[in-house]
């Protein structure tokens, strides 16, 4: 537990930084959350309002838990998953034993998902290695069960790179079917500008405008009207280092599933599938191995019904018990 010698910690943790990334902590911030975490490994959480199930589980573990997680929901209609890409040092394994691990959390996913339904993986190509783990990936994938469909890129605004080369700024994304779940086209925020495309329809000369279904741009396979997140942002989650945008999550939510269906993800951390789905009208059965990235999900779910708040943009998910105990130490 916390005592007087962490008083140093409260101070960095609330002042400069509300949390730093737990991903470069070295453990010390990890350890004083832990207490306050509600999930142990295979243990689940279930929302009171009786909508999403949220766990604290391996992707690729023994069955019982996955089992046990999605005995009350029933098979999900669309899964999104964003694991671990490979690429930063501290997750890093050769390819072939990352492709070993993807192939079980994939089998693992198949099994779980509607006889239609839609898989989506988010995944990385580190340049400098021959563009691992995304060729090996999709070479994969193809010997399993499941139909490739698209091949997305979303464009951060910030990337990274040096002088010599261009500045990379893509995210893949990988889009699989398992028998014909539904499609509902999706359009940007991008207004059309564009005139004069011709074409008879029933005998008269139409132009494109007037044969359109809206007046913005039909989302494609490069998405580039999403807003990355960063720290001013209300979603922004501190603490956690890979989060999606909410609005990327929810088009491929509204894209590939119905009201009230479930949706699944096995790599929650900040929650941003469990929060998409709360927004959307559909359920959610989510978890992470980490039992902190498991509380992350469970209390941004919380905050945003209590405050219709996305993420924390100048606090973080612990604040409360953290300002308690910096509380308690100052009066000590
Ligand atoms: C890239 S992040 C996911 C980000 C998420 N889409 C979001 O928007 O917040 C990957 C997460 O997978 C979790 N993870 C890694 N290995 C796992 C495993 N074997 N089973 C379940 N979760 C795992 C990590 O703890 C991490 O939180």
């Amino acid at each position: 537990m916390l005592n007087v010698g962490d008083y140093p910690f409260f101070f960095k943790v609330m002042k400069n930084n509300p949390l730093p990334r737990l991903d470069l902590d070295d453990g010390a911030v990890r350890k004083k959350l832990l207490p306050y975490c509600r999930l142990k490994k295979d243990r689940i959480w279930h929302d009171p309002e009786g909508k999403h199930i949220i766990g604290c589980g391996d992707a690729t573990g023994d069955a019982g838990f996955i089992e046990e997680i999605f005995r009350e929901s029933g098979k999900s209609t669309l899964a999104i998953f964003d694991p671990p890409y490979n690429l930063a040092v501290f997750e890093r394994q050769t390819v072939d034993e990352y492709i070993d691990w993807c192939r079980t959390w994939v089998d693992n996913c198949y099994k779980l998902l509607a006889d239609n339904a839609a898989f989506y993986v988010w995944l990385g190509a580190d340049q400098r290695e021959h563009f691992q783990p995304l060729p090996q990936f999709m070479i994969m994938m193809a010997e399993t069960d499941f139909t490739a469909r698209s091949f997305i890129t979303m464009r951060n605004q910030r990337g990274y790179g040096t002088q010599k080369n261009w500045m990379a700024v893509r995210q893949e994304l990988l889009y699989y079917v398992k028998g014909e779940p539904v499609f509902n086209v999706q359009y940007t925020d991008i207004p059309k500008i564009l005139r004069g495309y011709y074409k008879e329809v029933n005998g008269r000369l139409t132009e494109n405008m007037e044969r359109s279904r809206s007046a913005n741009i039909r989302a494609g396979n490069v998405w580039v009207d999403i807003q990355q997140v960063f720290y001013r942002m209300e979603e922004n989650v501190n603490g956690c280092y890979a989060q999606k945008p909410l609005k990327a999550i929810e088009r491929i939510i509204q894209a590939s599933s119905n009201e009230n269906d479930t949706v699944t993800d096995f790599f929650s951390h900040s929650g941003t599938t469990l929060l998409a789905c709360e927004r959307t009208g559909r359920k959610c059965v989510t978890f992470d191995i980490d039992p902190v990235y498991a509380e992350i999900t469970i209390r941004r779910l919380e905050h945003y019904r209590a405050t219709g708040k996305t993420g924390w943009q100048n606090s973080h998910p612990f604040e409360r018990e953290l300002e308690e105990k910096k509380a308690a130490v100052v009066s000590a």
